[in-house]
């Protein structure tokens, strides 16, 4: 039986990573960091056939102690503090966990046993201001926030220690990707969580930072199997994932309000300064035609249909009382 390790179980995409996994005849083992309150709400369902190691990314003996126990063949690396807003807050803590703590992960694997295969979450956000539109693997990186710096770290660890090692180590370089478990601060589900809460007649508005800025936004599950077809590759390649469309804040605004039947969205929503960034990636959109043509992976889920599965799901959450 294979078995592996996912860093940041307890996230949107290790969720459903385990998930697939799982449904592949994986033993999974999920590393999770303590926390003063449980925060498994992700893979409560999933509580009996993963089993939990407690550990940080930025602890090596507790990555050691993983490896010990799990010795998986695959490590997927998705811990991270994730939210760019944040990053400018705790720039340090960023680059401790999303940069040194891919280093420790990587040289625990070398040492304990290098022929682990190693993916690390790494991100669009490594192509902040843009170079060329669209990014593919061969674009240039100018990261535009401290996660985005951190990332890159982590990013050139795991190109260096396959190169240095033949380790088979290789970077998703992921769009965003969006679902019902989406964190409650990300762009995409404050605005769907706002909007069912407007259509229940619980609140009367949003209130939102740049509306202007444009992301390439895909749907979670597809972006996870992505990350399990780059470790069963023949080789270890660095791949692009994303949908290759692109839409603003506003667009998603629009697309969120249409999905309650609402379409003078602007009664609905405010802006205010505290949401806006010191410095913003304007333009995202990726070219994930490799990953069409080695992988065979190709994302399903358009933009509106995701909007609507992410607002209908807050609508039926709230209504029977969940909490986020
Ligand atoms: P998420 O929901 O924020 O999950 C992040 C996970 O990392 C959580 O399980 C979190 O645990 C864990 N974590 C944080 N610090 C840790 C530490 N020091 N040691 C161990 N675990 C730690 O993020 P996501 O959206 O699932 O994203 C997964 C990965 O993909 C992240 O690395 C993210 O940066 C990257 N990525 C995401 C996207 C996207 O659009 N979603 C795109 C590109 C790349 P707690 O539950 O304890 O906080
Ligand atoms: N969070 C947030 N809240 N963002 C807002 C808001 C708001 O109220 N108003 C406008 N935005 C804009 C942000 O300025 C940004 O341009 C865009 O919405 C998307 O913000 P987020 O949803 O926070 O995501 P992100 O693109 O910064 O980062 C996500 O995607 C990256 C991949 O490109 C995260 O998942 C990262 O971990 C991931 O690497």
């Amino acid at each position: 039986m294979k078995s592996a390790i996912i860093t940041g179980i307890t996230g949107q995409d290790g969720s459903y990573l385990a998930e697939l996994l799982l449904s592949k005849g994986y033993k999974v083992y999920g590393f999770n960091r303590r926390t003063s309150t449980p925060n498994t709400q992700r893979i409560e369902h999933l509580k009996d056939k993963i089993e939990v190691i407690y550990g940080d990314v930025t602890d090596s003996y507790s990555i050691y102690r993983a490896l010990k126990k799990a010795e998986p063949s695959e490590f997927y690396n998705l811990a991270a503090q994730s939210f760019v807003g944040s990053s400018w807050d705790l720039p340090e803590s960023t680059c401790e966990i999303d940069g040194l703590g891919v280093v420790k992960a990587l040289e625990a694997i070398k040492n304990c046993n290098p022929a682990i295969k190693f993916y690390q979450a790494s991100t669009s956000e490594l192509y902040g201001k843009v170079r060329e539109v669209p990014q593919n693997e061969n674009t240039p990186f100018h990261p535009r926030s401290p996660y985005g710096f951190a990332k890159m770290m982590g990013y050139w660890a795991t190109v260096n220690y396959r190169e240095s090692y033949n380790m088979f180590a290789v970077n998703g370089i992921l769009f965003n990707h969006e679902s019902p478990r989406r964190g409650i601060e990300f762009v995409t589900r404050k605005i769907t969580y706002g909007v069912a809460r407007i259509k229940l007649g619980l609140d009367k508005a949003i209130t939102l930072g740049n509306l202007d800025a444009k992301r390439d936004w895909g749907f979670a599950p597809e972006y996870v199997d992505a990350m399990w077809r780059m470790l069963q590759h023949k080789q270890p390649e660095d791949f692009v994932i994303a949908s290759g469309h692109t839409h603003s804040v506003r667009d998603f605004v629009i697309a969120a309000f249409e999905a309650i039947g609402v379409k003078d969205y602007e009664k609905y929503v405010k802006t205010d300064a505290r949401f806006m960034r010191p410095a913003e990636v304007q333009e995202l959109v990726g070219d994930a035609s490799k990953a069409e043509k080695l992988l065979g992976w190709k994302p399903k889920t358009g933009f509106k249909e995701l909007v609507k599965i992410m607002v209908d799901s807050d609508v039926k959450l709230i209504s029977e009382g969940g909490k986020v």
